[in-house]
């Protein structure tokens, strides 16, 4: 068992993690030793019949809750008509069916849709598009941005040095820093803002004869779940206008409803001219989708595809997960639950000097663990010893960035279910060796 194992769980987890050790690729990074067997709604079963509660959402997938049964039954239905049907080669009216769904939940100028079926897939057709649209080189993205891992995203993805490390030559991108408050010399905000828009605007100014877009998560994700401010994100909006470049919101971990509008860009009253989506909008089958107005999605038949786009699972399951998210105004409840969780995490804030920092936008909550408030030293240590004894108790959750936890649970969590599981986190917290 490697050090990144938590206590030692039971026998038939032991028993499949061995195994996996053997014939699973090593760049997959475990931090605890859950075990998955199921889920249904908010909770998951490991294979030693252990429940847990799920603040994870396997990575801000499940938002419609595991074992959907609106889900099950739209993809049951079409797997008796067949599974796949080369649509990128052939015609076929579910996946139009899917995408016509899709645009009434977007702001009208997104017109056209690429399918794929993951994140990175639909950021490669993002910035694919951007440079056939410009016929332009250049990207320009955040310091701390996750956008993939295929060699086009992952030129742009720069949240950890592992990521990266030997997979050089990259595209050619530039890197600018993202506001990140906590982790700043400002003291006011807007100042921070001010400071981050100079240097993208300067990068935008400098590159613009060669630039094909500007990549931006309108929250980043792997990077830390950093919120920033509005000002950035509507002057960023600004200058890509004011050099005429692309501006591309990378929606895959805080779109679909995450953060309380359908798209995370809209807390801002800001239009991307490019959208890429995944994680969630598949209800838990592999689904990447970018989107862009027609006139910017002018490319020609053969310059870009792949085989499985347009899946017939994948568009079934897509479609019963939005028709679900509406019906049930899980945007709503993202906010509603959020704003609560959020209020409890600062209370805690104030009671312990690991918690640095709580901050977020609907359930893509992010709670920055430290050594001490003073120093504000990555508290790494704290934030594996809290996420194994969590996990430990029952509660599922996952890290991001250095050393934050990410709370990302389905968007159907209740206040009841929220509690229970903010206890057992104020107990995970409380339990860090001294
Ligand atoms: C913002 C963002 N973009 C892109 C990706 C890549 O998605 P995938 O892992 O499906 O390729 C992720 C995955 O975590 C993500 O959070």
């Amino acid at each position: 068992m490697s050090k990144y194992i938590c206590k030692k769980p039971g026998k038939k987890s032991v028993d499949i993690i061995f195994r996996d050790r053997k014939v699973v690729s090593s760049s997959y990074n475990r931090e605890y030793s859950f075990v998955f067997k199921k889920g249904k709604g908010m909770h998951l079963w490991d294979v030693d019949g252990r429940k847990y509660l799920d603040f994870a959402a396997s990575v801000a997938v499940n938002s419609v809750g595991h074992a959907n049964s609106e889900v099950i039954k739209a993809v049951k239905k079409q797997m008796k008509d067949g599974f796949h049907c080369a649509f990128p080669d052939f015609y076929a009216e579910i996946p139009v069916n899917f995408i016509e769904n899709l645009l009434k939940f977007v702001p009208k100028h997104l017109n056209n849709v690429f399918l794929s079926n993951s994140g990175t897939e639909s950021n490669e057709c993002a910035l694919k598009l951007a440079k056939w649209h410009t016929n332009k080189k250049w990207l320009i993205a955040s310091d701390i941005c996750f956008h993939g891992r295929s060699m086009g995203s992952l030129s742009m993805t720069n949240s950890k040095k592992v990521q990266r490390e030997r997979f050089n030559p990259f595209l050619p991108v530039k890197h600018v820093p993202y506001p990140y408050f906590y982790r700043s010399k400002f003291e006011d905000e807007e100042d921070l803002s001010n400071h981050c828009l100079d240097a993208w605007e300067k990068s935008i100014k400098k590159l613009k004869k060669e630039l094909a877009a500007v990549f931006l998560e309108p929250i980043s994700g792997e990077g830390g779940y950093v919120v920033p401010p509005k000002s950035f994100v509507k002057g960023l909006r600004k200058a890509c206008d004011k050099y005429d470049v692309l501006l591309v919101s990378d929606e895959i971990q805080a779109g679909c409803y995450r953060t309380g509008k359908f798209l995370a860009i809209e807390n801002y009253n800001v239009k991307a001219d490019i959208v890429s989506l995944s994680k969630a909008i598949g209800g838990g089958i592999p689904l990447g989708v970018t989107l862009a107005n027609k006139k910017t999605m002018d490319w020609i038949p053969g310059s870009h595809s792949t085989t499985f786009g347009g899946n017939l699972l994948a568009c079934v399951s897509g479609m019963a997960t939005l028709n679900y998210m509406r019906k049930h105004k899980l945007g709503d409840n993202a906010l509603k639950i959020g704003n609560y969780m959020m209020k409890r995490l600062n209370e805690m804030k104030d009671q312990y000097d690991v918690i640095g920092d709580v901050r977020g936008k609907g359930l893509m909550i992010g709670v920055e663990i430290v050594e001490d408030k003073r120093s504000k030293n990555y508290g790494i240590k704290e934030r594996h010893s809290i996420l194994c004894k969590a996990s430990e108790k029952g509660l599922v959750l996952l890290g991001c960035g250095n050393n934050v936890i990410r709370m990302c649970p389905p968007l159907i969590i209740n206040k009841k279910q929220a509690d229970y599981g903010l206890d057992l986190f104020e107990d995970a917290v409380k339990d860090i060796p001294k």
